[in-house]
């Protein structure tokens, strides 16, 4: 089989490295992929936003399956121009990838669905936001409708917190059109995990939870980032909190889907808050997490290429999945400054010397290579990946392939699975 994987983050690098071990895979390309993904794929010069260049390399070359890791080319459509062509796709239509492009809709959805989350209400006005809120009360969370980079959410401890963002997200307009419309919602308190299922329209095949690092700095302070680091499982995602996250907020939502004319066809994230009162759905993503991918392909023992292809042929119903008795776990090595301005272009050294710890694989995320140099061109650089028996032993070697590098341009959590080890 000849595949096309779109993209050029450590989730991309993620999914090639796991796909070229397929014994199916006759050829693999990544478009536009990294120094890493080189490795795996061969790298195609074209944005993974430029749609209609995608499909048309897929049919000049006889792409067979299409694999789309980010929102954005999704959101844009790339699944259908792939599927009015007969080209076969593994990724949601942009009329099912809408659940992460409007909070406001998914929100709609969940709640037809009767999916547990945050109670809410949907806003086109500020007065009528801040009346909500102030009937409400502190702590109250305001997001925008619109994708804002992540940044769109302000966890309000305080009313005049909750006001202020109103103001900024509606009147000073800071996220642009994303603000055009305000989610305001309950503030759940709990544990978060990501959970993934692998979808195909009617079937949903559940993959594994993991938790994610947001923030940027030890002892989860400082801003907020595309993800700092992640292990899989989790030991918050107990036999029962799995059962009932895939009976509560995955189940209903691929039923309330289809009925809704927009099946939902390729990698559903949830992001889930684990309450006192069991699973509650924060959001989803039409998509795997970064870093949380690289921890799934990690731990996954099965033949991923065939697992995709039954996606994107409706056939999920027919595959079930082994996964390595082991832990995994990723530390992601950022470029210093991020996610503030940084710069671009610092040479990466020791990448062999990690690469060759047990048990460790360094994934990348924003590299290029120059002169034969491995360097830095993204904010989020490497995903050092490791496995072991258990926390403490994926820990131990992902931070020793961590100190094997020799990039004084790149920093790490150091403290990343922290709330595993303290249980
Ligand atoms: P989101 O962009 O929706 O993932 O939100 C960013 C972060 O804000 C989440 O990862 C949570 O940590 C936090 N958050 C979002 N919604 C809520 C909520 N209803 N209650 C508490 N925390 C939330
Ligand atoms: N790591 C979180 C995300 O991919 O959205």
């Amino acid at each position: 089989m000849k595949v096309l994987v779109v993209g050029s983050g450590g989730r991309e690098h993620a999914l090639c490295w796991k796909l070229a071990q397929s014994p199916l895979l006759t050829k693999l390309w990544c478009a536009p992929g990294n120094a890493g993904i080189a490795d795996s794929a061969e790298c195609v010069a074209i944005a993974a936003e430029a749609v209609e260049d995608l499909v048309a390399f897929a049919r000049a070359n006889a792409v067979d399956l299409v694999v789309i890791g980010p929102e954005a080319p999704l959101v844009a459509g790339l699944a259908d121009r792939c599927r009015e062509v007969g080209i076969k796709v593994f990724g949601p239509s942009a009329a099912a990838a809408e659940l992460e492009g409007s909070k406001g809709f998914m929100k709609d959805v969940v709640a037809k669905a009767g999916i547990p989350t945050a109670w809410y209400g949907r806003f086109r006005d500020s007065d009528s936001a801040k009346a909500f809120i102030r009937a409400k009360g502190a702590p109250i969370v305001v997001k925008t409708d619109g994708l804002a980079a992540g940044k769109g959410v302000v966890v309000a401890m305080t009313q005049a917190e909750a006001l202020d963002a109103v103001d900024a997200m509606m009147g000073d307009k800071v996220f642009g059109a994303a603000g055009d419309e305000l989610v305001i919602e309950e503030f759940l308190e709990g544990e978060e995990c990501s959970f993934f299922a692998l979808c195909d329209g009617r079937t949903a095949l559940p993959l594994a939870a993991a938790q994610d690092h947001k923030r940027v700095g030890d002892g989860d302070t400082g801003p907020n980032t595309g993800g700092m680091g992640a292990y899989s499982p989790t030991p918050v995602v107990t036999p029962k909190v799995e059962a009932a996250i895939i009976d509560t907020c995955i189940r209903p939502l691929i039923a309330t889907m289809a009925e809704l004319g927009r099946p939902y066809s390729g990698v559903l994230f949830a992001g889930i808050m684990v309450t006192a009162a069991g699973p509650k759905l924060l959001e989803y993503n039409v998509r795997f997490g970064d870093p949380e991918c690289q921890v799934l392909m990690a731990r996954l023992e099965s033949d991923l290429l065939p697992v995709l292809l039954a996606g994107a042929e409706g056939r999920l119903d027919q595959i079930s999945l082994s996964w390595r008795d082991a832990v995994a776990l990723v530390v992601v090595m950022a470029a210093n400054g991020y996610p503030g301005t940084y710069q671009k272009g610092s040479v990466i050294g020791g990448l062999k010397a990690a690469g060759a710890i047990e048990g460790v694989t360094v994934l990348h995320a924003g590299t290029a290579l120059k002169d034969g140099q491995v360097i830095a061109t993204g904010g989020r650089v490497l995903g050092v990946t490791a496995i072991g028996a258990d926390v403490a032993e994926a820990r131990e070697r992902a931070y020793r392939a961590v100190d094997a590098l020799d990039w004084p341009g790149g920093f790490c959590r150091r403290d990343i699975a922290w709330r595993a080890l303290a249980r």
